[in-house]
């Protein structure tokens, strides 16, 4: 990814992380998600490109753990632009994002998405990723209080 694909990943993610679909992705998505890990991880800032222009990206994260040896990758978003899901884009992006991070030290990929999200669910079980313990998310609204 480059600087100049930062509105395109921008706007991609507007398209896929809806209110009426995923409402914790929706509420978390804002451009420092793309500024911010442009900033700290540029390796693992990816982009899929078709005829020049942006159809998917995949933004990740290392975290180190001081105290261990212990080193994960953070897959933090990835999605493709609606027209063009389905055509293993998500897949080789996952493929590049995984070898990048490997590469990195990493020994773990850790990745979390909403709990009703049974397509990104399905995509990572094809990636190979096992279920791990149960996330939850909570609302308050703090005009009521
Ligand atoms: C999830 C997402 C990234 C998958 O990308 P994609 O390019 O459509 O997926 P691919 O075509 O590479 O699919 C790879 C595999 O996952 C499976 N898969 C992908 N989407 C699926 C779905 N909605 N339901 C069931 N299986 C699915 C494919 O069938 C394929 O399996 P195969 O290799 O056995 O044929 C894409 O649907 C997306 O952008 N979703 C919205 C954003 C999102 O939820 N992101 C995740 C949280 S940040």
């Amino acid at each position: 990814m480059g600087i100049k694909d930062i509105p395109q990943v921008f706007e991609i993610g507007n398209q896929v992380f809806t209110k009426k679909d995923y409402v914790f992705l929706y509420r978390t998505w804002e451009p420092y998600e793309v500024t911010g890990l442009y900033t700290t991880d540029p390796e693992l800032c990816i982009v899929a490109e078709y005829k020049n222009k942006v159809i998917g990206f995949a933004l990740g994260s290392i975290i180190e753990k001081p105290k261990s040896s212990w080193t994960y990758g953070y897959l933090i978003w990835i999605g493709i632009n609606k027209r063009y899901q389905k055509y293993k884009v998500g897949k080789k992006l996952y493929q590049e994002m995984e070898r990048r991070t490997k590469k990195l030290g990493a020994r773990m990929m850790i990745i979390d998405t909403e709990g009703s999200n049974i397509g990104a669910i399905n995509f990572f079980k094809k990636m190979n990723f096992k279920m791990g313990s149960e996330h939850i998310w909570m609302i308050k609204n703090l005009r009521n209080y």
